[in-house]
Parts: structure tokens; sequence; C-alpha cells
């Protein structure tokens, strides 16, 4: 809906009548697309604490109050009743599917899951130290030169061919560099296993012995994939947008927002969490000296796992993996020290005016390593992890912004601050 609502005036009395767009939540946003056209001057907004960058049907997010919901259906109902691929299709296609298009999905999926063979050699060529971050975008570009047929995205099929081909494929991607950084043999897809236990088996099963997949670890995991699958226009997911509103392909949209996801201020954060908690384990444990270090602005220390952009109350995805956290520890009999730790810290920075006037909470990364680290993910995958829940989210938005007939190039302006302009001299010569 567009309404006229705001009236902008500059010192010379020259105003301009600007149109707003209300969303259907009410939520209002000053449309300043002719602003520059009409008056020569543009909006600044570094690192766009308070720009809108695309009117979206697919996840509602409310900050102040907790609220996350996915395609107008809350968090906690996905997560209590729903599954990662149902809450993928959700995702991608706007509603849940019936039984029979849910199998077909699946099956569609199941029939995606093997990478070329070729492919495999790619593995070799890198380090053995090597990030599953960098092997994982570098792998998901490099399909588009396994898939030339079918890359264009304009193209309708190309596009659906594409989904699949990348919430199959990155699973089976991420697994075989985890089992290239242990020396083991890669395991191949198996079409009779659900998404995520066909992710575990790929993971942890070796030729010499039998592995079925723990009921817990896969409904855990799960849980922690749904939680992830979609959040509005974060770093990453903007990424993705930006780089597919040049038409690139969707490979090359999608590892695009696997880099993005990679630091340690977005998707990076649950590698980082663990680290920091090891780090006060081996320190003895004392949570203090680190909230006090986090609060120095002299140190660069930050409590990883804390704050957020948009949540300013809670982060209603901690809440529900906090509470996982706990169940799946008791049931599987972990008594981890590194989630005494997290409690305490969390404990000591919710009481702290440091942390209550700037309105930091726990995020969704502070205890998803926690997790991981109980089913036996390592640490240097917990990023891919995050991608891996990720993946339908990205491929909605790429799919919504490429499906709008008055999408553009994304091409933000700038305020320029360098030297004015100079002759060139040539170079002295010391
Ligand atoms: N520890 C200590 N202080 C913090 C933290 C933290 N984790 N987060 C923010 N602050 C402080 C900042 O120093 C700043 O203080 P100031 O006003 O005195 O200068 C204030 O809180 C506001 O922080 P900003 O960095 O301006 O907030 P921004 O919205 O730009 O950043 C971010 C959000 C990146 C998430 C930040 O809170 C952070 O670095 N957190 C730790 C990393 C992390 O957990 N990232 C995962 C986010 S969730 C996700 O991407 C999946």
């Amino acid at each position: 809906m567009t309404q006229d609502c705001a009236k902008l005036t500059f010192p010379n009395n020259q105003s301009i009548e600007l149109p707003c767009i209300v969303g259907s939540e009410s939520e209002l946003a000053v449309d300043v697309g002719n602003l520059r056209s009409q008056t020569g001057t543009i909006t600044l907004d570094e690192a766009y604490v308070n720009t809108g960058s695309a009117v979206s049907k697919i996840t509602y997010l409310n900050g102040e109050e907790g609220i996350l919901r996915y395609r107008g259906y809350p968090i906690e109902e996905l997560a209590e009743n729903s599954n990662f691929l149902e809450v993928s299709y959700l995702l991608i296609y706007g509603e849940l599917p019936s039984e029979d298009r849910f199998k077909q999905f699946q099956y569609d999926i199941t029939m995606h899951t093997m990478i070329h063979e070729d492919l495999k050699q790619l593995y070799d060529g890198f380090p053995k130290d090597s990030h599953p971050m960098s092997i994982l975008s570098s792998m998901i570009t490099t399909l588009s030169g396994y898939y030339t047929d079918s890359i264009d995205p304009l193209n309708e099929t190309h596009r659906d061919i594409s989904i699949l081909r990348l919430l199959a494929k990155t699973p089976t991607i991420a697994a075989y560099s985890y089992k290239k950084s242990i020396g083991q043999p890669f395991v191949y897809p198996r079409n009779s296993l659900d998404y995520v236990a066909n992710f575990l088996n790929m993971m942890f099963s070796i030729p010499s012995v039998d592995y079925e997949v723990d009921a817990t670890v896969e409904k855990a995991l799960d849980l922690l994939l749904i939680l992830h699958a979609d959040h509005e226009q974060n770093c990453s997911t903007s990424t993705v947008r930006m780089v597919g509103s040049s038409r690139a392909n969707c490979y090359a949209a999608i590892a695009s927002g696997v880099n993005a996801l990679w630091g340690p201020l977005h998707g990076g954060a649950n590698q980082a969490v663990i680290e920091m908690l090891k780090r006060i384990h081996q320190d003895g444990g004392g949570v203090e000296k680190f909230i006090g270090k986090a609060k120095d602005k002299n140190s660069d220390f930050r409590l990883m796992g804390f704050g957020h952009r948009v949540y300013k109350n809670f982060d209603p995805r901690a809440t529900i993996i906090k509470k996982s956290c706990d169940e799946v520890l008791e049931k599987m009999g972990i008594n981890d020290p590194l989630l005494d730790i997290a409690k305490k810290l969390e404990e000591a920075a919710l009481k702290d005016d440091y942390f209550i006037q700037r309105k930091l909470y726990p995020n969704v990364d502070f205890y998803s390593g926690i997790i991981y680290r109980a089913i036996g993910i390592p640490t240097e995958m917990f990023t891919v992890m995050f991608a891996m829940g990720r993946m339908p989210g990205w491929l909605a938005q790429w799919k919504e912004l490429i499906e709008n007939p008055t999408a553009r190039i994304s091409r933000p302006r700038q305020i320029y601050s360098g030297f004015t302009k100079r002759s060139y001299q040539k170079p002295d010569k010391h």
C-alpha cells in the first residue's frame, strides 16, 4: 500500500512530498526512490542501519518484540511441528506443501544429491587445512560450470532446477569437505534416508563400520536448520540479492552469500563463540574478566554470540535453541563444561548495565555451537551448517528478486570525500 506521508524541506525552502510504503504488519517506509531526480540529494545510511532494500513476502521480523515468522507462520510453531525440507518448500514456494507435493519435492531433491564425479577431483586441489567455507563457496560457484545449459536466471525451468540442485547438493559438498579434511573416503548420498539423516550418514559413516543415524541427533540438527532457514535482509541475503540483481546465475549469487556468511560478525560467530568459550575454559572458567574485556573500548574483544542489528529484545531463535541444547545434552548424557560457561556468561551479561543499556542479548549463534559439538560436528564446520540451513532462505530471496518484474540492478550511491581535482605530476625520484 502506498500513501503520501512525509514532507522533506531543505534550508532553501525547496520541499518534496515523499510517498510511504506500508507493510502488511503496518511497518512504514519513506520511499526516497525519486529524491535525487527531484532534488539532487541522496540519502546516506552507512551499513544500511535504516534502509529497506526490498519489499518481500518471505519473512517477517520484529526485533523490538522478538517476532520471527516465515510466510506468516511463527518460528516457534514451525520448530515444534514442521521439518527442514517442508520449511524449505514453504520459504521458496510461499505455501506449505500438500502431502503429495511434499513427497514429490522430497523425491526431486533426492534425485539431485549426487555431485558430478569430476567435481570430486577438485577437493584434492585444496590444502588440507582449507576452511570448509572456502570449499563450499568454491564448489557452489563451480557447479555453474557443470550446468551451463540451465543457468539462465530469467528462465523459469532453469531457476527451478538450480534451486533443487543447490538444496540437494549442499549437504553432499559439505560432508565431502569434512571427509577430505580428515582423510576418509567420501560417502555417497543414500536416497533411502531423509535430508538430515542422509547428511549425517555422509558425515559420519565409514565403509568399515555400520552406522545408524541417531534419532535425537537427527531431530536436533533438523531443528537448527529450521531456525537458520531465513532471516530477511541480513548481510548474506542482501549479498545474494545484490549479486543476483546483476543477473549473475543462481550458483554465483548463492556462493557470494556463503562468503558473506563466513565473517565472524555474521554466521562465522557460531565458530567464534565456541573458540571464546574454550578460551574462557582454559583460563579457569571465570566469566567476569571476559565481560570486562567486552566492555572495554580499548579492547577489540566482543562477546561473540551476543547482540544483533535487529533484535533489541531477545532473539526468539536463541530461546528455542537454549531449550533444545539442554534437552539434547541430557538425552545424549553429555556434560559439556562449555555449556555451563555459556550459561554463566549469559547470566552475568544480562545483569550488566553495559549490555542492558545497549540491548545486547544472546543471538542464534550463542548456543547452537554447543549442540553442534554434542552431535559431533567439528568446530570449523559450524558455519557450513549455518549455510546449509540458510540455503532455502537465500534461494527464496533470489527467486523473489528475479521474479519481480520491477527489479533493477542494485547500485548504491556514495558521498565522495577524497581529494578535489588536482593535476598529475611526475613522481619525485625519492
Ligand atoms: N560485545 C560487546 N559489545 C557489543 C557487542 C558484543 N557482542 N555487540 C555490540 N556491542 C556494543 C558495541 O560496541 C556498541 O557499543 P557503543 O554504542 O558503546 O559503541 C553497541 O553495542 C552497538 O553495537 P554495534 O556494533 O554498533 O551494533 P551493530 O548492529 O552494528 O552490530 C553485531 C551487530 C555485528 C551482531 C554485533 O552485536 C556483534 O559484533 N556481535 C558479536 C558477533 C555476533 O554474535 N554476530 C552474530 C550475529 S547473528 C547472525 O548474524 C547470525
